[in-house]
């Protein structure tokens, strides 16, 4: 399976980097570039969260081991999407980048989910996780789901008119994290109380 997923994961760049050489990327390719970066990004922390849900649901252990591949393709892509602004959109200018920061409230939600995203991706390996402890390292690892919450308000704030998208966004984030919340309730007891 790893195998599968890994070039199902590679599809999106490699369609955008078809399209960049062949001009398909529409008329402001720096913007559809970095929307479309972003929205692998989330949609891959999505995947990703989704994994221990459906390995619950459906009982197939094996899922659980696509998990640190799915969160690392969501980190490459979210990568991406910073390297394409701060590089192609903002000429690595960093006073304007400065500016940008300073004036746009979504561009910092979104950097806060992405130090998130680096401290994950930077503890993923074995090594990091012995290093830490498997408590200190699940510990950690839970402030994925605050990424996911910064990612998704950094879409729905940054966008302007038609704000369905990055709500159905969010109602897949809320079902998602609400599964674990009801996961985590204490079991009733035969009389019907918790
Ligand atoms: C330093 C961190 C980040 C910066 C500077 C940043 C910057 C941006 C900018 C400038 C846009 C709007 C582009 C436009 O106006 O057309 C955008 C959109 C977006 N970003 Fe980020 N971002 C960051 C982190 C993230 C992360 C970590 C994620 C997801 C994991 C993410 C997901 C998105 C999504 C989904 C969109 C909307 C795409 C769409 O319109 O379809 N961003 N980001």
């Amino acid at each position: 399976m790893k195998p599968l997923v890994f070039t199902l994961c590679l599809l999106p760049l490699a369609w955008l980097g078809w399209a960049g050489m062949n001009d398909g990327l529409g008329a402001n390719p720096i913007e559809f570039l970095i929307r479309t970066l972003g929205d692998w990004a989330l949609r891959m922390l999505l995947v990703a969260l989704a994994v221990t849900p459906m390995r619950q649901l459906t009982g197939w252990g094996w899922i659980g081991r696509l998990r640190r591949m799915l969160g690392l393709f969501a980190f490459a892509y979210a990568l991406l999407h910073v390297a394409a602004w701060i590089g192609v959109d903002q000429f690595l200018d960093w006073g304007t980048i400065g500016r940008e920061i300073a004036k746009r409230r979504y561009i910092l939600v979104g950097m806060s989910a992405f130090v998130i995203l680096i401290a994950l991706a930077s503890t993923s390996t074995n090594g990091m996780i012995r290093r830490l402890g498997g408590r200190r390292w699940r510990l950690l690892h839970k402030s994925v789901y605050a990424a996911g919450i910064l990612a998704s308000l950094h879409y729905l704030m940054m966008v302007k008119v038609d704000i369905r998208p990055p709500l159905g966004h969010i109602v897949i984030l809320a079902l998602l994290l609400g599964w674990r919340v009801i996961k985590a309730l204490p079991a009733p007891t035969p009389s019907g109380r918790r």
